[in-house]
């Protein structure tokens, strides 16, 4: 079977400069209907939200409140197993900042942010100075935790705040930065749209951060790959592969087999009970032990959040807690998998923000995928080689 092309059309050639990115693209030049151009593009934040009705609809809040809109591109990227919008940010910055551009210029928005890590800002500093932008758009250095790019946590940011979400009501496309209509677009959207602005057909490919196996451990690389676009044909998933993540860290585990046939777009990923989300592929090896891996990656999550709400609080120390123990190789510790069940459907739809709902996604998952390595646990043993090296990333953890 021939694997569809990758194509580097938002990656470029790795020269971030003015010129390369005029030579490739050629000059923006004035949309008269931006949400139109934007009719099948979805965000690729990790929602999948229709970017055109995000954009009408803050424009509407902005006639209604009779004020001016913000612009904010999220180039936060608080995922560790994500790497696009980084990538995208130090290759195209060009095309992220024409994005913005425009997203301005539809809303006629009189702020303009850019937020980020603090290691892409003197980039995207040098960007704004090529093309005559600085003091037009403000950027923004996040803090570099899981949550710092969820919407409203990215909007108290902007603020001056604590990068920590709030309620969902009043959404921020009503109330956001300075308590005006802003609207928060993650920057391969805005990077999307710069193409489409362009006509570029190639704007309806999405941008992958892969995860492999190599002879020296993990390989990370970020590739363009056409949607709809056979998973096995975009990731390379050898014989000893186990499972494969598909998402992050709030997205989902599937079985090669299941994940190898499946179409990299919104419905065939939802037939499998999975989604896009932060644009991760991960292809767990056959001698690494996903209930490990799930054991340490929830007890990161449960770590990030704040602890504001109930189920962050409560609910997600104790999974990550009982996961441990399960990861373990011991006798059967009586009830405790059942407890995890309860306990992650008691905290689904109980948070300010969707931080718990996607971290028991993820639980789940890796509870059904991984149930015969449970069984192994419990009768006291581990498929895992003794001596391998964690493969999923962990911020301050051992990896
Ligand atoms: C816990 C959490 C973390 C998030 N982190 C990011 C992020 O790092 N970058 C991002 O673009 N969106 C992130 N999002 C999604 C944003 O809230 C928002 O939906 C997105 O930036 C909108 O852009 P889009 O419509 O272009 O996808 C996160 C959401 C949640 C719930
Ligand atoms: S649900 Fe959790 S992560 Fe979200 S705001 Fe509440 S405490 Fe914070």
């Amino acid at each position: 079977m021939s694997a569809p092309p990758l194509t580097r059309g938002l990656l470029g050639t790795g020269d971030p400069s003015l010129a390369a990115h005029l030579a490739a693209h050629g000059p923006l030049t004035a949309v008269p209907d931006l949400a139109g151009v934007a009719a099948d593009l979805t965000g690729r934040g990790g929602a999948g939200f229709p970017a055109a009705r995000k954009l009408r609809a803050v424009a509407e809040a902005a006639r209604a409140a009779g004020t001016t809109a913000v612009v904010v591109g999220n180039g936060g990227e608080g995922e560790p197993a994500a790497a696009k919008d980084a990538t995208l940010l130090s290759r195209s910055p060009h095309l992220v900042l024409d994005g913005l551009q425009l997203a301005a210029g539809y809303l006629g928005a009189g702020t303009v942010v850019l937020a980020a890590g603090s290691a892409a800002l003197p980039g995207l500093d040098r960007a704004l100075a090529e093309r005559g932008d600085r003091g037009r758009v403000r950027l923004v250095a996040l803090p570099d935790r899981f949550l710092a790019g969820e919407e409203s946590a990215l909007v108290a940011a902007v603020d001056g705040g604590p990068a920590l979400p709030r309620t969902k009501v009043p959404p921020v496309r009503e109330r956001g930065v300075g308590g005006r209509p802003t609207l928060v677009q993650n920057v391969e959207t805005l990077a999307r749209l710069a193409l489409l602005a362009r006509g570029d057909a190639a704007a309806g490919h999405t941008l992958v951060t892969r995860h492999t196996a190599g002879p020296h451990g993990r390989v990370v690389d970020v590739a363009e790959v056409p949607l709809h676009a056979r998973l096995g044909d975009v990731l390379p998933l050898h014989g000893g592969t186990q499972a494969v993540l598909v998402g992050g860290y709030h997205g989902s585990w599937l079985p090669t087999a299941v994940a190898a046939e499946v179409a990299l777009d919104r419905a065939g990923l939802a037939s499998v009970g999975a989604a896009l989300g932060a644009g991760v592929l991960a292809a767990l090896p056959g001698d690494r032990c996903g209930v490990r891996e799930t054991a340490s990656v929830v007890g990161y999550l449960a770590e990030q959040s704040a602890g504001q709400c109930g189920p962050c609080l409560n609910g997600l120390p104790r999974i990550a807690a009982a996961l441990e123990l399960l990861a373990r190789p011991g006798p059967p510790r009586r009830g405790l998998l059942e407890d995890v069940q309860r306990w992650s459907g008691l905290v689904v739809g109980r948070g300010a923000c969707s931080h718990p709902d996607g971290s028991v996604r993820f639980v789940a998952s890796a509870l059904r995928v991984f149930a015969p390595e449970l069984s192994a646990h419990a009768a006291g043993w581990c498929t895992a080689a003794p001596s391998s090296a964690p493969f999923l990333p962990v911020p301050g953890g051992t990896r």
